[in-house]
Formats: structure tokens, C-alpha cells, sequence
């Protein structure tokens, strides 16, 4: 077996986490389907072939109407479990035994889809996976950014009775032309109610925004960040703060971030200090879950056995687990990989 054949084994098999998942990203194709006949919602697509074919996308925008546009199908409490739980059982699948993730409010709300309906449906699931599949969670309520901080603030207000289900708040969609400092107040308000923050920040904005992310957010972690190679005195502070970037390759070559995986700053990203982790942002539409993340870096950058590790690691290292459970997983990896 070559050495990469081994890395990719390896990767799959180690005990990982994910940190970077939007639940309405893993709407698979058959899915959309499915649900859209259950529902008796119209699409300007008639199969699941017609759908895959649009997944061609040129930059993040594209790709957003195309999400927006099928997350229309999900309209019950029992779609948002559904959905939920497929998620979850491809973490199994992969060994992926801690997931934080995003949900998009507004993007249910804004079609009349009650709040609790989409919360509840999402932690029923989160909640039975960690019985039965022992997958430990964590919920992120997202922003939309190109909706107005208004549009946030009421939001929030409709996630307030839910909040013991909420661990922490986000900020995604569009980021072009929405920086975070449009969102100090709403991000006020969840740290007031002692909720985590995180934000998309140098995905395809400048790195400025993930300085705003962590100076006005006061973000516990940044989500992509790969645009901090342009500024290195922030690299050199956000490495110093080992402040983590949830990175996702296949969504950032699938979104034209960069040209080729063989262009992407992963490697010299963890070389340079930072507390980067592997994520799949949106598996359905972006060729993979997390395992194909690692192959896809493993295959086309050769990273060594011990940067592979590294990355894993990072993942418990990142998360909202408490120390003694990121300690004695990040022990369990140590034996694995001296196997
Ligand atoms: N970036 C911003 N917003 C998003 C993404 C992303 O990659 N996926 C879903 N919403
Ligand atoms: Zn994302």
C-alpha cells in the first residue's frame, strides 16, 4: 500500500470531530426529492439527475441559490429530524464522534417555517444520536448576512425560549459587501447570554474581516479563514491566540476559492502555527463528507502521518467540548496512531 493509501485509511479510521457543517448543506440530492413529493413542493428540477447537474458552481453566490432553492422542501418538524439524522448516521459512518453545526433560521422563517419546528426537529435528532450512536453535538444558530442586523435581532428574539438547545451563534451566506462589524449587537446579545460566538470570515471577503470577526465578534473560532495568508501580522496573532479555522477544502476548491486542491494553504497554514481543523461545510453539494476531505488534502498535498494527526487532533482541540473530554480523546487518538 502507498503512503497515501495508508494516510487516507488512517484519517478514516481515527476518531474525529466536525465543526464546520451546515445541516441544510447535507440535503442530499434524493433527499431534495423525496421530500419535495412528501411536501408537494414545485422545483425547476423534475430528478435527481437534473439536480446533480447544477452542482457546478463558479463562487460561493451560485452555489447559495442553488441551497436556498432546495431547502424550500424541508417544511416539517419530522424533515428537519430526517435530515438531521441522515447527517448523522454518515458520522458514523465515518467515525465522526463530535459534530457542531450550523442551522439557517432565517432561510425557514422567512417561508413561514415556525423557529420551533426547525430547532426541534434538528435536536430530537442531535438528541437521540447521542444515545444511540454515542455522537456528542453541538447547535450553532447562523446569521444570514445579507439580511439586515434587524432581521438578526428578531431572530434572536424567536430563539430566546429555545436556547437551552443553542450553544452558540454564527454568521454565513453572502460575504462580500457584509462585514461582521454590521453584526456587534446581535453577537452582544448571545455572549450576554453566555453562548459561544464563531463567524465565516477570509472565505471569499479580505482577511480585514476576520480581524473584525475577532476584535468586534469576539469569535471563539473562525470559519474558513483561508484568506489569512494575505495579512501576516493578523496570521501571526491568530496563531499566537491559537484562535482555530474551520477549514473546508473540497467547498473551497468546489467554490473557486482556489483553482486546484494542489493550490490550497492547509499545510502551510498548520505550519505556520494555527489550530486548523478539516470540515465538509456543505457534503451534498461539495463531493464529500469528511473523509473525503482528508483524502482529497492527503492526496493531492502529501501531508506526513504526523500533520494528518495534527489535524484530527485540532478537531477536539477546537471544539466546545469540555477539557476532560477533549483529554481523553485526544489520549485515544495518541494509541491509535501509535498502532
Ligand atoms: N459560506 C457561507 N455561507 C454558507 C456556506 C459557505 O460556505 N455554506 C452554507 N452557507
Ligand atoms: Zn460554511
Amino acid at each position: 500500500m502507498n503512503q497515501s493509501t495508508q494516510l487516507v485509511n488512517l484519517a478514516s479510521r481515527l476518531p474525529k470531530t466536525e465543526l464546520h457543517l451546515h445541516i441544510e448543506g447535507s440535503l442530499e440530492p434524493d433527499m431534495v426529492m423525496q421530500m419535495a413529493r412528501r411536501n408537494r413542493v414545485e422545483l425547476p428540477f423534475s430528478s435527481t439527475e437534473q439536480l446533480k447537474a447544477l452542482y457546478d458552481f463558479k463562487d460561493l453566490q451560485s452555489f447559495l441559490d442553488l441551497y436556498y432553492l432546495a431547502t424550500n422542501v424541508l417544511q416539517t418538524e419530522q424533515d428537519f429530524f430526517d435530515l438531521t439524522w441522515a447527517y448523522l448516521e454518515r458520522c458514523r459512518d465515518q467515525n465522526i464522534v463530535h459534530t457542531e453545526i450550523f442551522f439557517d433560521p432565517q432561510s425557514h422563517t422567512s417561508r413561514g417555517i415556525p423557529f420551533k419546528v426547525v430547532v426541534d426537529g434538528i435536536h430530537g435528532a442531535l438528541s437521540r444520536a447521542q444515545t444511540e450512536l454515542n455522537i456528542s453535538s453541538r447547535l450553532i444558530l447562523c446569521f444570514l448576512r445579507h439580511l439586515s442586523p434587524d432581521d438578526a435581532l428578531v431572530t434572536w428574539e424567536q430563539a430566546e425560549p429555545s436556547l437551552e438547545y443553542i450553544d452558540g451563534v454564527g454568521l454565513d451566506s453572502a460575504e462580500r459587501d457584509f462585514p461582521p462589524s454590521l453584526f456587534t449587537g446581535v453577537f452582544e446579545l448571545a455572549r450576554k447570554a453566555g453562548l459561544r460566538t464563531v463567524a465565516h470570515a477570509g472565505e471569499e471577503g479580505p482577511a480585514d474581516y476576520i480581524r473584525q470577526a475577532v476584535e468586534l465578534l469576539q469569535v471563539s473560532r473562525i470559519d474558513h479563514g483561508v484568506r489569512i495568508t494575505e495579512d501576516p501580522s493578523l496570521l501571526a496573532q491568530v496563531a499566537r491566540d491559537q484562535i482555530p479555522l474551520t477549514v473546508c477544502p473540497l467547498s473551497n476548491t468546489r467554490l473557486c476559492v482556489y483553482d486546484s486542491m494542489n493550490d490550497h494553504p492547509i499545510l502551510e497554514l498548520l505550519d505556520k502555527g494555527l489550530l486548523v481543523t478539516v470540515n465538509s461545510d456543505d457534503p451534498a453539494y461539495f463531493g464529500g463528507y469528511v473523509n473525503q476531505n482528508y483524502a482529497a488534502v492527503i492526496e493531492a498535498l502529501a501531508p506526513t502521518q504526523e500533520q494528518v494527526v495534527t489535524l484530527v487532533r485540532n478537531g477536539f482541540t477546537a471544539s466546545f467540548l469540555d477539557e476532560a473530554t477533549k483529554a481523553r480523546w485526544t489520549r485515544k487518538l495518541d494509541d491509535f496512531s501509535a498502532q
